[in-house]
């Protein structure tokens, strides 16, 4: 993402979401240790930012180290532009880069548990993983293996604390 595209692209996430929240989140995002804009990737449509991913570093908290990942959130499309493989192009376009340009061996997410295994991602805790949160359901939970991902990184997700300020982790009753 250009600097440039940050207001366009955080109004479009904001008011792709349904739930509150999202303006706190990227804000908190983009004024973290972790920000950089290479990790924010956007959709656009005609000169229009229409979308918008954001990776952020956190951790993996294994036997022997603490090794770097990233974690992706939020994603979103413009409303009324859902539906027609934006989201599509934009997770894969931003996954083709990440794998080119990152040595994170892991992305990990919390979301939808129907709409990410078309992009390779699977269920974290079937790849050794586990949730920082006992409020974020094993179904929802998922990780896509980057290139350089070997066996031993496996344990607890760390998310940067961002996520937390912005009490973004897990679902809340
Ligand atoms: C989820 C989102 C990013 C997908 O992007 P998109 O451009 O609308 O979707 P695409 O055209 O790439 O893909 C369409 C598929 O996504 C599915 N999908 C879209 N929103 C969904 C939702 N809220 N729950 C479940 N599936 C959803 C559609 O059913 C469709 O599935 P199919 O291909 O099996 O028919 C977008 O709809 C969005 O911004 N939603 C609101 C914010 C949000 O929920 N973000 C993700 C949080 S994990």
């Amino acid at each position: 993402m250009h600097p440039d595209e940050w207001n366009e692209a955080r109004a479009v996430c904001v008011g792709a979401f349904d739930e509150p929240g999202i303006d706190t989140l990227l804000d908190t995002l983009r004024s973290s240790w972790g920000w950089a804009d290479e990790l924010a990737f956007v959709a656009e449509l005609e000169g229009e930012v229409v979308g918008l991913v954001v990776f952020t570093p956190s951790f993996i908290d294994t036997p022997d180290r603490v090794v770097q990942v990233l974690v992706l959130s939020p994603l979103g499309v413009r409303r009324d532009l859902q539906n027609q493989g934006i989201g599509d192009a934009l997770v894969r376009g931003a996954l083709a880069e990440l794998e080119r340009t990152r040595s994170e061996p892991a992305i990990f997410l919390e979301g939808i548990p129907t709409y990410y295994p078309r992009f390779g991602f699977r269920r974290g805790v079937d790849c050794g993983f586990r949730q920082a949160s006992d409020r974020v359901p094993d179904e929802g939970f998922m990780v896509y293996l980057m290139p350089s991902y070997e066996p031993s990184v496996r344990g607890a997700l760390a998310y940067a604390d961002a996520f937390w300020r912005a009490d973004a982790v897990g679902l809340r009753e």
